[in-house]
């Protein structure tokens, strides 16, 4: 089986790449990625050349998306733009990415006859203040990059309803583990915290995701993608809820470092207070949730501590006027 993983140079496409290479060893992987400031080349070292294709391109173009799906027997998809903070202030490249970009793949699979898997958010559904959002619950994104991707959402469910395409989308819970680009906020304080920099917390800290270990969410996505009924939606959420302001003493106490680093910063726009899954459907299916937060944090800690390579061209980059605007100060 060959799959073409859209945005599989990501933080989750390559996680999902090592996933389907292990789990399948006759299975090959196409790669296309416009490799923006978050896909790199290096989130897929030490894979078989043999195995895995990398194809510099962008989902949105229809020539480049028809030569990638030329014998591939499904399409992940993973491509986004997918940083909340930056859709604030750049909307437009999330609307032609996840939207535009989603409906050009559907397409393609729709034309070459192959399932197409859209891997999507729980920020979909917007905020709760208490129990779960199920499959069936209403979408009502709060930022333009939720809204963006329930756009994307509605597009795959349409192709479903209306040509009988085979579609399946994965409602994913806060990714975390290695290879995250620090504009997020785990590892922003992994690295802020080992490098003695403060800790921006948005507005009073107590806004709760629901995290979920990278490595299980993509044995989700290809449980879903081998046995997920044609036109369903299935939620895959993590065992922890925590507020950040946990998660960020968490990280603190794992790097060594006192409380004195946290630093309340002005909230985001529109922020969202709560996300919470059910994944009870997902677990008919066979899958269990896997790492609970504490011991995922303590091994995504510990990889970035052993791999100063893969961070510090990014720290030292593009990113460091991305923090100095965003956040009003400079990095160390
Ligand atoms: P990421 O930003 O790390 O990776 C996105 C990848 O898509 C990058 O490799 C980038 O180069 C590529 N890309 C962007 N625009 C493209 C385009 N026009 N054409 C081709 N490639 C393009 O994101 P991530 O955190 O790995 O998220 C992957 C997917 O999972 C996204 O669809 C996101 O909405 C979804 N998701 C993320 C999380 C999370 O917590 N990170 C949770 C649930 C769902
Ligand atoms: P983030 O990693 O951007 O994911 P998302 O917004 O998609 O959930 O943020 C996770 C939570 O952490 C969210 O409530 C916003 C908050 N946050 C901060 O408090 N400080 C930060 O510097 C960042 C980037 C996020």
């Amino acid at each position: 089986m060959r799959v073409l993983v859209a945005g599989g140079a990501g933080f989750i496409g390559s996680a999902y790449v090592r996933r389907r290479l292990g789990a399948d060893p006759g299975s090959s992987v196409r790669v296309l990625d416009k490799l923006t400031y978050a896909g790199r080349r290096e989130n897929l070292d030490g894979l078989d050349p043999d195995r895995v294709e990398l194809v510099q391109g962008d989902i949105s173009d229809p020539e480049s998306v028809a030569d990638a799906v030329e014998d591939c027997d499904a399409i992940v998809n993973f491509a986004a733009e997918s940083h909340v903070d930056r859709s604030i202030h750049s909307p437009g490249e999330f609307i032609q990415t996840d939207v535009f970009g989603a409906f050009v793949l559907l397409e393609a699979a729709r034309e070459a006859g192959v399932r197409h898997l859209q891997v999507s958010t729980d920020e979909v559904y917007g905020s709760l203040e208490s129990g779960s959002f199920l499959e069936d619950s209403a979408l009502a994104p709060s930022s333009p990059y939720s809204a963006s991707k329930a756009g994307g959402d509605l597009v795959v469910g349409a192709y479903h309803q209306t040509y009988g395409a085979d579609t399946v989308i994965v409602r994913g819970s806060n990714n975390y583990g290695p290879r995250q680009h620090p504009e997020k906020l785990i590892p922003l304080c992994i690295l802020n915290a080992l490098a003695g920099d403060p800790l921006p917390v948005y507005g009073d800290g107590m806004q709760v995701r629901n995290w979920i270990f990278v490595e299980d969410f993509c044995a989700a996505i290809d449980l879903i993608l081998a046995r997920g009924e044609p036109g369903e939606v299935y939620n895959v959420g993590g065992p922890d809820e925590l507020p950040n302001l946990e998660v960020v003493k968490l990280i603190l106490e794992l790097t060594g470092r006192d409380h004195s680093l946290i630093e309340h910063v002005t909230d985001r726009p529109g922020h969202d207070r709560r996300y919470s899954l059910s994944s009870q459907k997902v677990r008919e299916l066979g899958w269990e949730s896997g790492l609970g937060f504490a011991d995922g944090l303590r091994r995504t800690v510990e990889w970035y501590r052993d791999n100063e390579w893969w961070w510090d061209p990014i720290r030292s980059g593009e990113y460091r006027s991305y923090y100095e605007r965003h956040y009003g100060r400079a990095l160390r």
